[in-house]
Order: structure tokens, then sequence, then C-alpha cells
């Protein structure tokens, strides 16, 4: 059976998929791309279709990881299907939350905040790079690195 892990975020166009494609990237490193199903999604819809946004893709390229995923919504039944949802920030985590109390049977996924595995870092959640600066999407990659280095490490203990 696979662990199957959603990332998600506000719009599903930079943090997000960016995690998931930094996971792919290092579970194929590790070998283990088969053990897992993985995707991403946005607590909003408004980006439903597109691809991530570009300065996103430019920064995760320059690190090697290609950002392939087109965004979609969070849905009720995301909970059932997935093990593990990972959101970036508090306010992602809260939305998770109440979207999962209209849910009428029990779920299956875990929720937890994904900075929790990041080892390296002051951050308390992933910041929103979408209208900061070049800068603000390195250092969201650095954090996601971090973090699923440790999320990886986890996993493949549990
Ligand atoms: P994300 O970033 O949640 O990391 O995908 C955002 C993308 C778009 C918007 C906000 C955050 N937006 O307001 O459109």
């Amino acid at each position: 059976m696979k662990t199957k892990i959603l990332f998600v975020c506000l719009g599903n166009i930079c943090r997000s998929p960016a995690a998931e494609a930094i996971f792919l990237f290092k579970l194929k490193e590790k070998q283990l791309l088969d053990k897992f199903q993985v995707d991403s999604a946005g607590t909003g819809g408004w980006h439903a279709g597109n691809l991530a946004d570009s300065r996103m893709r430019r920064s995760a390229l320059n690190r090697g990881v290609i950002i392939e995923s087109l965004a979609r919504q969070i849905t009720l039944n995301d909970f059932h299907k997935f093990d593990l949802i990972l959101t970036m920030d508090n306010s992602n985590l809260k939305d998770v939350k109440d979207l999962s109390s209209q849910l009428d049977k029990p779920f299956n996924a875990q929720i937890e905040p994904i900075v929790k595995f990041a080892k390296n870092t002051n951050f308390l959640e992933v910041p929103d790079p979408y209208y900061g600066g070049e800068n603000g999407f390195n250092e969201v990659l650095d954090l996601l690195e971090d973090a699923i280095n440790g999320l990886i490490l986890y996993i493949t203990k549990t």
C-alpha cells in the first residue's frame, strides 16, 4: 500500500506545488517513488487548472527541481483519500481543519503543519511569497527542503 501525502497552501501555485515537487525529487533520489502517492491542493480555487507561479517555477528550477503540477482546490474526499495532509501556514491549517468538520463520517488523514518536520529554522510557518520579492521564493524553498528532509526521515521510520 502506498502512503498518500497531500501538501496544502492557499492558492496551490507557490508553496504546496513546490513542496510536492521537492518531495518527489527527493523520493526519486532515494528510489522511494513507488512507495508514495503525492499531490498538492489549495484551500482556495482561484487558480485551479493553472501551472505554478512562474517565479516559483524558476527558483525551483535553479535547484534542479521541476514543478509540473496544475492547481486544484482541496475537496472533502481528500480527507478520506490521503494519509497525511501537510499545511503551509496557520491560516491553511485552520481552513483545512474547518473544512474537515463538514465531514459526516470519520476520515483517514492526519493533518499537520509541515514546519513541524523542519530542523534548521526559526520559522513557525511557511510564509506566503506571492506578494514579495525573488528572495522570498528562495527562502520558502530552503525551508521546504529542510522540512521535507525531516518528513522523509519520519515517514521512512514509521
Ligand atoms: P500559495 O500562494 O498559497 O503559496 O499558492 C498564493 C498564491 C496566490 C494567492 C495567494 C497566495 N492569491 O491571492 O492569488
